[in-house]
């Protein structure tokens, strides 16, 4: 498997094979250049683009989302992931539907016998980055759905796009439906200051592990209720967001740890609190270690102990952000992030 071979190309093999396919990316070549880094909208560095995709993320990019030739009047996004191998991140145009409110892709490949690159890439790293028609581009998790649930949605999108079930008919595996969940913010909703930038990821942060709680409790009362046998549905779903969490917290304090010690020279009544902070994030991540365990065991833990634990790690990752909170409000209140002026 590599991180930018199938799905990478799909564009110019819809060209291939007419207006049908358009929601279907098809299978490209697998031998393909790697082009040069490019430099869009999307707020990561340089996301690597295929030659045969080029075109029409630049015309999207440059026409709202607006793509003309086979994908005519047809839904495209633009999905930006991390290599699960390399760590590069990749664009990909992928058409999309809309169910019930939910943004959806199909792994379809084209009716290739293998996944995209870009679905091993999401479910090694599952935050990824969405641009949409209109210029409205968002941070998301890729949740694949399972089991019924992906049945059921897969026979809606299948009733709206017939070439999805052709490409079904065409292999063995399941084509994996994937939701990209757009990243809700609690806190801060408008963000002038540093303050407001800290409250808003740890809302991020608090909202991820509410999440985590609730779906590993669903999972546990159905596996319960199924008499121990763990029920199709939700592991995966759990998994995702867990990884997300798991990873924006080390990004998270990895950037702290980087920045914090610059801010304590600037203000020296922070150098003490700066300190127990940076002490804490060592913690922090064993804790995160501790949760990625538990989480793994989550097929066959016991439930009590399981959201005991879960609760006890909730309590001490809470008390570091209230602490982190309450020590540098004051002060990063006073400084506007965006950065502006010459120090930026
Ligand atoms: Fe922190
Ligand atoms: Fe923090």
């Amino acid at each position: 498997m590599t991180e930018n071979t199938s799905d990478d190309m799909k564009t110019a093999a819809v060209a291939d094979h007419g207006t049908e396919d358009r929601q279907a990316a098809p299978e490209p070549p697998s031998q393909q250049p790697q082009p040069e880094p490019q430099q869009g909208p999307h707020q990561r560095p340089a996301p690597k683009v295929s030659p045969w995709n080029e075109p029409v993320v630049a015309e999207f990019r440059a026409d709202h989302g607006r793509v003309g030739g086979v994908f005519e009047g047809g839904d495209l996004l633009l999905l930006t992931t991390t290599g699960a191998r390399s760590g590069r991140e990749y664009t990909n145009p992928l058409g999309f539907l809309r169910i019930d409110g939910r943004v959806l892709v199909v792994g379809s490949a084209g009716g290739s016998p293998q996944h995209p690159a870009w679905y091993h890439n999401l479910l090694a790293h599952p935050l990824v980055s969405v641009e949409m028609p209109g210029d409205d581009s968002y941070e998301a998790v890729a949740v694949p759905l399972e089991g019924e649930e992906r049945d059921r949605v897969f026979e809606e999108i299948v009733r709206r796009e017939p070439g999805f079930g052709d490409y079904q008919d065409q292999v063995e595996r399941r084509l994996p439906v994937v939701e990209l969940q757009r990243s809700e913010t609690e806190g801060a909703e408008e963000v002038d200051n540093l303050a407001d930038k800290l409250f808003q990821i740890h809302g991020w942060l608090r909202g991820q592990l509410v999440n985590v709680r609730r779906e590993a409790e669903q999972y546990l009362a159905e596996r319960e209720s199924s008499a121990g046998t763990p029920p199709p549905g939700l592991n995966l779903q759990i998994r995702q967001h867990c990884l997300a969490f798991c990873e924006s917290l080390h990004f998270h304090h990895t950037s702290e740890d980087s920045v914090f010690p610059k801010l304590a020279e600037g203000f020296p009544h922070l150098k003490e609190p700066v300190g127990r902070l940076i002490e804490e994030h060592r913690v922090v991540d064993r804790l995160r270690g501790e949760l990625e365990s538990l989480l793994a065991d989550l097929r066959t833990a016991d439930p009590v102990r399981f959201l005991a634990d879960l609760d006890r790690l909730t309590e001490e990752l809470e008390a570091h952000l209230e602490f982190e909170e309450g020590v540098l409000i004051p002060t990063l209140s006073e400084i506007p992030f965006p950065p502006v002026g010459p120090t930026e």
